[in-house]
């Protein structure tokens, strides 16, 4: 590393820079990726990308210059389903969805009333976030504003961009986790008014789901979502059987369990729907129509034993397609190891899912499902400088097996099958070092 003096405070990260174009058909698609062997991002004094290309040495006469080689550069992972609160129930032993929800979750969640338990919490989350190398996530907070404020103010003195919103939830839960109508709505728009685009927060609208919200807490989330229109909804669907039996009971009237959604005008180009298991034929065509998002969570789905992700089946459909790791029902923060996970659902339905597709989803792909790829999920000028640094030699056995390796593909196959938290060298947030920030 060389310093020298550079009043704009230019800095230039030298590493194998990747960063993809547009979804790659195939494991062969070599256009649609940018991968610079020796290469540089420039980063403006002001946390963005000035430009990336090849790395010229007469960079470290001008700019303070951080050599990564041998390591790999990417734009940095985005999680964009996952809920901060549930950070002590990951590897919670129940036989289904409901029974996890009742036995723990809605147990620990009870605790965010506490504001300095919430902050705590969510201090943990976001150190943890950047220790995997995640740079934005989409979280749900638990039903009290308290949580909603601590998860806010810890991500904003890390500089990160965030969604994340207060869940709505008034019925068939303790009653210390239930609001009402009318509170969800004004606590909800109290934090909007607080939160939403102040630096780089961004509130949405969280019903947790149908299961959980009376008809009449829909009505007020659809009145918000009308009136807040540009705001992220995040909720879930059709993740166990027995939960899309019980929202259908709870709405029988309607076709089925997206119908709820769509019923409450709740569904659109930037809803993020978790799970997306068990859904019909309807239910895909409605997802595809209204450009909604289908958040896939492999690790939570395995874990949870929800079921196998059919992503053949709403690519068919055209549907919109998320990756993510649904942490405590997940039990990794780790994207590549969400991918890893996710790679095996696959196989286990006969569906491919090459390295490529796979870092596309991480980065770009999620960056475009959260309608946020005009800012983050890429390497190009004028992006938020957002990035992880990835060490394919991370671990002994790593190293051994990437003695063996030829292409880029392989070599990313290998992080993802292998890697985790250990694999993230450095994590940037708007252009500075946090990962390492944390270990000292
Ligand atoms: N459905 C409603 N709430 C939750 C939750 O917290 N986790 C999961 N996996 N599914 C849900
Ligand atoms: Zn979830």
């Amino acid at each position: 590393m060389s310093r020298t003096h550079d009043p704009a405070g230019v800095t230039v990260l030298r590493g194998r820079v990747l960063t993809f174009l547009d979804e790659p058909r195939g494991r062969d698609d070599h256009g649609s990726y940018r991968y610079i062997e020796d290469g540089a991002v420039v980063i403006g004094g002001d946390g963005r990308i000035l430009m990336i290309g090849p790395f010229k040495p007469e960079a470290a006469a001008h700019h303070k210059v951080i050599d990564h080689r041998p390591h790999l550069i990417l734009p940095g992972l985005i999680d964009p389903h996952i809920h901060f609160p549930q950070m002590q129930v990951i590897a919670s032993y129940a036989a289904n969805l409901l029974e996890w929800l009742n036995t723990y979750t809605f147990v620990e969640e009870q605790r965010f009333s506490d504001e300095a338990h919430a902050t705590r919490i969510a201090s943990r989350f976001f150190d943890e976030l950047i220790r995997h190398g995640t740079t934005t996530a989409a979280a749900y907070c638990s039903v009290h504003p308290q949580s909603v404020d601590a998860f806010f103010s810890e991500a904003a003195s890390r500089g990160m961009l965030v969604v994340g919103g207060k869940v709505m939830m008034d019925r068939n839960a303790p009653e210390a986790l239930r609001d009402t109508p009318q509170r969800g709505y004004d606590e909800t728009k109290a934090g909007i008014g607080k939160w939403h685009g102040k630096g780089r927060a961004l509130y949405a609208i969280t019903p947790r789901f149908a299961i959980t919200s009376s008809h009449e807490q829909l009505e007020m989330a659809e009145a918000l979502a009308r009136e807040f229109p540009d705001l992220h909804i995040q909720t879930h669907v059709d993740e166990n059987l027995a939960e899309v039996q019980f929202a259908r009971e709870l709405y029988p009237n309607l076709p089925d369990y997206l119908g709820i959604y769509e019923r409450y005008h709740l569904l659109g180009p930037k809803t993020l729907l978790g799970h997306c298991i068990h859904l019909t034929h309807r239910e895909c065509e409605v997802l595809a129509e209204t450009r909604s998002v289908a958040v896939w969570c492999p690790t939570s789905n395995l874990f949870i034993g929800s079921g196998l992700f059919d992503h053949d089946r709403l690519r068919e459909h055209g549907a919109r397609i998320a990756v993510a790791t649904d942490v405590g029902g997940g039990t990794s923060y780790s994207m590549l190891r969400t991918l890893d996970e996710g790679y095996k659902v696959l196989q286990l339905r006969a569906q491919r899912l090459d390295p490529l597709r796979s870092f596309y989803m991480m980065t770009l792909g999620n960056a475009r499902a959260m309608s946020l790829e005009d800012r983050i999920g890429s390497l190009q000028a004028g992006r938020d400088a957002d990035l992880v640094v990835l060490d394919s030699h991370a671990t002994p056995q790593m190293s051994l097996r990437m003695e063996a390796v030829d292409l880029l593909v392989n070599e990313l196959f290998l992080l993802q099958t292998c890697g985790d938290d250990r694999a993230v060298v450095e994590t940037y947030v708007m252009g500075k070092p946090m990962k390492s920030a944390l270990e000292t």
